[in-house]
């Protein structure tokens, strides 16, 4: 029978990173929805209520939630524990890059090998850093949209998007990256829960991992 013990992986400042971020997806998402195609009566918009206004508003508290988010993730990259900092996810060793093609084979069931490793595994940490690089980009494309007349938004703005019509139709398109993301996501902790039974999912409500006893 294998023995396990039980170790400290993430921090409770990245347990609160992934909910902030997880949650206020959700909500950035349905009212972004809204925003592009209003599906309410739109008759009412302006008398009885405004709900334009309302969904513009959850978005904006989402997207502040959002933002600071992605500011602790950007604080954890470089001082976070060893599974937390950026450098533990590149393919600039030999186990990550062997971590990286063996992940590969495994989600391909060419192989049932399974590198076993404290922190992500290297595709799933590239993934999530290339999540990161769409999540600043709809900060900036965000709040150019928002803030179109202050100066610091201005000049990013248009030297990253041209206007603010390329930047509403990057700041559209990028959404579906999160969607698509959030359904693979899912699917791919749980599938790794059943396969190898190092408790991937409660981990990130706990924090803690279990390994094989060495
Ligand atoms: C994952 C994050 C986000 C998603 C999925 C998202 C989604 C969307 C979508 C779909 C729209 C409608 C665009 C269209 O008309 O096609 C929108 C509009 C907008 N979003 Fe976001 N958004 C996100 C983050 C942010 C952030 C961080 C900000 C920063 C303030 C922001 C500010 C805005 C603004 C200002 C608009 C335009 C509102 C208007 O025209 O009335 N969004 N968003
Ligand atoms: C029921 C919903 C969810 C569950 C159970 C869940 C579970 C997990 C788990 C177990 C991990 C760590 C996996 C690993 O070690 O590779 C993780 C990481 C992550 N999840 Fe989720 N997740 C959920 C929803 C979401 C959503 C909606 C998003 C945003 C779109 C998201 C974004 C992320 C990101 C960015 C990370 C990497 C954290 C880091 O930067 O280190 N998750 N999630």
């Amino acid at each position: 029978m294998a023995t396990f013990e039980k170790q400290q992986c993430w921090s409770v400042l990245l347990r609160l990173f992934h909910w902030m971020f997880a949650l206020s997806i959700v909500f950035l998402v349905v009212t972004g929805f809204y925003i592009n195609n209003p599906w309410s009566n739109t008759m009412i918009e302006g008398s009885a209520s405004f709900p334009m206004a309302m969904m513009r508003y959850i978005h904006f508290i989402a997207a502040y939630t959002f933002s600071g988010a992605v500011l602790i993730r950007s604080f954890l990259y470089i001082f976070g524990n060893a599974q937390e900092k950026v450098i533990d996810v590149l393919p600039i060793t030999k186990r990550n890059i062997n971590n990286l093609i063996v992940t590969l084979l495994q989600y391909c069931y060419i192989s049932d090998k399974h590198d076993e490793r404290l922190g992500h595994n290297i595709l799933a940490g590239l993934t999530y850093l290339f999540t990161f690089f769409v999540a600043i980009t709809m900060i900036c494309s965000g709040f150019f949209m928002l803030f179109p007349e202050i100066p610091f938004w201005q000049g990013w703005g248009l030297m990253l998007f041209g206007s603010q019509q390329s930047a509403r139709f990057l700041h559209h398109i990028l959404m579906w990256w999160f969607m698509i993301f959030v359904v693979i996501h899912i699917y791919l902790c749980i599938w790794n829960d059943v396969k190898s039974p190092e408790g991937v999912i409660s981990s990130i409500f706990t924090g803690v991992k279990f390994t094989h006893k060495s």
